[in-house]
Order: C-alpha cells, then structure tokens, then sequence
C-alpha cells in the first residue's frame, strides 16, 4: 500500500507520469503537475471552485467546434498565447503577435503590388513594407500571408455580406524585399462576446472587449523562421488596452499623408495624397 497525503501526492502524481515516451512530454506533463497541485495549494482550492472551474471549462468545450476555438480565446484573454509569442521571440527580429481566429489557409495568390479595396467601404490606405533579414537586409524571396477585417469589423468568414476571400491575399516579395498593399484602414473590433470566456470572466472583471484594428501577416522565407504578426494603427483609440495582449511598440504603425497623384488616381482616390504606413519586418534566422 502506497499511504497517499499531503506530503507525497504531488511527487505521486508527477512520477506516474514517467512512462511517457517522448522526453519533451514527459517534462510537460509532469510539470504542468506539479504547477497545478502548487495553484491548488497556494489558493487552498475547495471542492466548490473546483467543480466551478471544470463546468466552465465545459461551457469552453461545448461551444468550441471546427470554426470557433474558445479554449484560444480563453488563452489570449488570459496573456498566455501572447507569452508564447514572447519567449519564442528573437531580440533582432520583428515580434510575433497573436493569429487569431480568423485565418483561413488559402488565401488567393496576388500579384504584388495588390490591391484589395474592390467594393469596400472605408478610408483607402497604402501598406508598403520591407521584409529583411535580422541585420535590414532585403530579402529577395519571402511570401505574405494578409488577411484585415472590413469597415463594418467583420472579417469575411463571419459576414455574409463580403464576397469570400475579402480583404485577404498570398504574396511575393519583390526582389528589394518590398511589397505593398492599398486596402481599407482596418477598424478596431471587439473579441467574442457570446461565450463563456467574455460572459463569465473577462466582462465580470470589468475588462473591455476590445481589439485595437490591425493587419495580419504571416511572413515566411526560405532559411528563416515564420513569422505571425499584426500591425497597429497607431491612431486607434484601444491601442493601449487590446484584449489579448498583442501590442507591442514595434508592431504599431502611423500612416503619413503622402502625395502620389499617380498612385491615388490608380486608387480612385479624390485626392492627391494617400495614407501610407510603411514597416520594415525583421524575420531571424533558423
Ligand atoms: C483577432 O485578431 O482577430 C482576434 C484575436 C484574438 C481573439 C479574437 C480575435
Ligand atoms: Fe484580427
């Protein structure tokens, strides 16, 4: 017989879990154990908030499905998708910030420049970028992957109303590494609301629901480690209180007024001047 209490459980527990195979699990698991048996014991968990904590967690189940992810809802909200995202940067390299729930893989490939304003409403906005290595220097071979959500905040798999494939595209850099992108100005929207993760803990504590507008890329090259991001508009009036943690200050952008006759009548714009926002991205190297 094994006399199983306080003292010994949490050792107990972690160890029977040293037959997992894989040395990487293995550490995982058994420390997750002994993190979770350590939260119970500093907060003196009762059964009560026990059993409250696995029901919530069955509401995340229940409404979670092939399209919507609560459980990634429920770690964004919690910092900890960002926290990834953070120890897995690299100082020298543009940071990563978090995907989100709405990428799709298969964007339509475009040809670079692009333009994807089409019927949208909106302001109309130029994102010129440069894609180099962890020093600034031009990458010659890099794909974009660009998805925004359109001017009423929805991105196009949850509004019917937008053709499919809306405010989304595949890229190539040019041979100078840059590509450039004449949308609509991203607007800021809010997280989920209708789930357990906004109704029973993040709306009781009095936090705001909000995203501030952004861009999505994923940027990858041949040689370099894949970059998630999002760029920020400066300007957005939830800049400084994202829901989900993803703003860092590299990753904030300003448009500048740029005058482009050319450019703005290529763009139907009444005027000569364009909102332009120009980044450089950073990817280190594998
Ligand atoms: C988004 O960027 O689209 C997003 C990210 C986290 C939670 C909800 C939405
Ligand atoms: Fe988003």
């Amino acid at each position: 017989m094994k006399d199983i209490g306080l003292a010994n459980i949490t050792e107990a527990a972690a160890q029977s879990f040293a037959g997992l195979p894989d040395a990487r699990q293995r550490e995982l698991v058994q420390s997750l154990v002994k993190a979770l048996h350590q939260y119970a014991k500093d907060v003196q968990l009762t059964h009560a908030e026990w059993r409250a904590a696995l029901f919530f967690l069955h509401k995340v189940g229940d409404i979670s499905s092939d399209s919507r992810s609560e459980f990634s809802l429920l770690s964004d909200v919690m910092g900890l998708s960002s926290l990834v995202d953070l120890l897995a940067a690299d100082p020298a390299a543009t940071p990563g910030s978090v995907l989100g729930p709405f990428h799709t893989p298969g964007s339509p490939w475009l040809s670079n420049p692009v333009n994807l304003i089409g019927a949208n409403a909106g302001q109309r906005v130029l994102l010129r970028a440069r894609v180099c290595d962890s020093v600034g220097r031009p990458l010659s071979v890099a794909n974009i992957d660009f998805w925004q959500n359109a001017a009423n905040g929805l991105y196009w798999q949850v509004d019917a109303s937008q053709p499919s494939d809306n405010l989304r595209c595949q890229l190539k850099v040019a041979a100078d590494g840059c590509f450039e992108i004449a949308t609509i100005r991203a607007v800021p929207y809010e997280i989920p609301t209708d789930g357990p993760v906004w109704l029973d803990l993040v709306q009781p504590a009095g936090r705001s629901a909000w995203r501030p507008a952004h861009f999505h890329l994923i940027v990858s090259a041949p040689g370099y480690r894949t970059l998630v991001t999002e760029l920020f508009d400066a300007e957005d009036p939830y800049i400084a209180s994202d829901a989900v943690f993803g703003v860092r200050e590299a990753l904030v952008g300003r448009y500048q007024s740029v005058a482009e006759p050319e450019t703005c009548a290529r763009l139907g714009l009444p005027s000569d001047t364009v909102p332009v926002m120009s980044v450089e991205i950073r990817l280190a190297p594998i």
